[in-house]
């Protein structure tokens, strides 16, 4: 029936054999906005099949015409910006203007990753034998870097699009094929960002995207002979595919509880902007969301003060718009945060703004003398709240922060650099952010997750790399 997308195998939209369908709750209305295929395992196979299949002669293709039809498509992905910009509204309700953004900064993605992948992958090695103990100048070694084989891509809800076209751009520029697996809510935004890819004429079988339920296809994907290499963004799943998968390249990146610590001298008016924009920009669904303010106690009323006064400011209400705050993506979602706020009711924090949720809508609350007893002092609640742990030593603040199964971004607010370098120095965190909100832009720059953060780094060059392997050739002289 035409109410629910096809799946997009062989360059081709296809039905599932199946006959069943996955539904996708748009979070404002909770109600039924599209449907996705059941892909079944068999359908799994056979796209694992192709994938193997178109990558041999796409690995053969010329390493520029591979860059021209990433070009090409990233004009495109461009061109449909409001249309994907929509589906991210209703499957994920991310602000209108957010949604735009995701899509245009994808479509940049893909070209800056075409652009460097000519340049990186272009080079290769060249080495002579007697630089080694015992070896005479008879022995040449050429190496450059090739393509893995099938990559995997699994992205999170947060950004369907932009996190899908960061694995995807890089595996195709490096010569691999590439499997989709879109998160359901997200599906359909990710399936209209496959179209651009379709429309740019990449060979078939190259691409495709399969949707489906987790229960029936995701470990029948992870754990698929057929898979070369796994990237993957989103939560705990992660840890469970990384002990299941073979013995591939796996990248990974698996959330994270981002401190943010703000000493005596720190500008306060800054500061106060940054937990705002970094707590609860996209109600807080980033991995790289500010999750818990360390502040020294002579300074915490100030801020506290400043913070509470600009989220006085945030619009809360529905996505289309274009409202600050907007409801969170699923009911288990809107629960789960519920829950660590009651939590830090029952043992004492201080509640700066009144607790108030309709449906999946969660008003923005910071609480204010959060202690280590409490869920929300260690948990990402993945919504619009936020805890303030007051500390009275820099060293406590490093220790919470290094006492977090977590390690992925983290930031310092100091108007001494030395400080803010020695505190980076300390922090155990894949990247530190001195006097600005953690982020994982601009995307060129590396990204990684200490701990339960992630496997490997991601941001543009490192995933080329990542998804490519060395072959050298030694030519050895008479
Ligand atoms: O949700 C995880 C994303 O990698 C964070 O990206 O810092 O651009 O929001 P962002």
């Amino acid at each position: 029936d035409g109410d629910v997308y096809k799946y997009y195998a062989d360059g081709e939209w296809k039905k599932s054999a199946s006959g069943k369908s996955v539904p996708i709750i748009n979070p404002t209305t909770r109600k039924t906005q599209y449907k996705v295929q059941a892909c079944t395992q068999e359908e799994v196979n056979k796209v694992m099949e192709a994938a193997k299949a178109a990558q041999k002669s796409w690995a053969r293709t010329p390493l520029w015409k591979r860059a021209e039809l990433l070009h090409k498509a990233a004009a495109i992905l461009k061109d449909h910006r409001a249309s994907i910009a929509e589906c991210l509204v209703k499957e994920i309700a991310k602000p209108a203007k957010d949604a735009v953004t995701e899509v245009v900064r994808s479509g940049d993605l893909v070209s800056y990753t075409a652009e460097e992948g000519v340049r990186i992958l272009g080079e290769g090695k060249f080495l002579v034998s007697d630089s080694f103990p015992g070896n005479e100048r008879t022995k040449y070694c050429l190496s450059s870097k090739i393509p893995l084989g099938v990559v995997l891509a699994i992205p999170p809800f947060n950004y369907p699009v932009n996190l899908a076209v960061s694995k995807i751009a890089p595996a195709l520029i490096a010569g691999n094929s590439l499997v989709l697996k879109p998160p359901t809510q997200g599906a359909v935004s990710a399936l209209h960002m496959i179209y651009c890819f379709h429309l740019a004429g990449f060979p078939k079988g190259l691409i495709s995207c399969v949707t489906g339920k987790g229960s029936e296809i995701g470990d029948f994907l992870t754990m698929h002979p057929g898979v070369n290499c796994i990237s993957f963004t989103g939560g705990d799943t992660g840890i469970a595919i990384s002990k299941k998968a073979g013995m591939i390249p796996l990248q990974m990146e698996l959330g994270g509880k981002d401190a943010c610590i703000v000493l005596e001298d720190a500008d306060l008016d800054l500061t106060a902007a940054n937990i705002v924009k970094g707590g609860f920009s996209y109600s807080g669904q980033r991995c790289t969301a500010v999750k818990v303010v360390l502040v020294m106690e002579s300074v915490a009323d100030a801020l506290v003060d400043k913070v509470k006064a600009k989220v006085a400011k945030l619009t809360v209400g529905s996505p289309e718009e274009d409202c600050d705050i907007t409801p969170v993506v699923t009911e288990s979602s809107a629960n789960f945060i519920e829950g660590l706020v009651m939590d830090a009711k029952e043992k004492g924090a201080t509640f700066c703004q009144e607790y108030r949720r309709e449906g999946n809508l969660i008003w923005p609350l910071l609480l204010d003398h959060v202690r280590p007893d409490m869920r929300i002092a260690w948990e990402e609640p993945f919504g619009p709240v936020l805890p303030v742990m007051r500390i009275n030593s820099v060293e406590e603040g490093i220790h919470h922060c290094n006492a977090s199964n977590f390690g992925l971004q983290g930031c310092v607010f100091t108007r001494d650099i030395n400080k803010a370098l020695m505190i980076s120095d300390a922090m155990e965190t894949g990247t530190v952010q001195i006097n600005s909100a953690p982020a994982r832009g601009p995307d060129h720059f590396p990204f990684q997750g200490l701990k339960d953060s992630g496997i490997g780094s991601q941001g543009i060059t490192n995933s080329i790399n990542m998804m490519t392997k060395i072959k050298s050739t030694v030519i050895n002289l008479p």
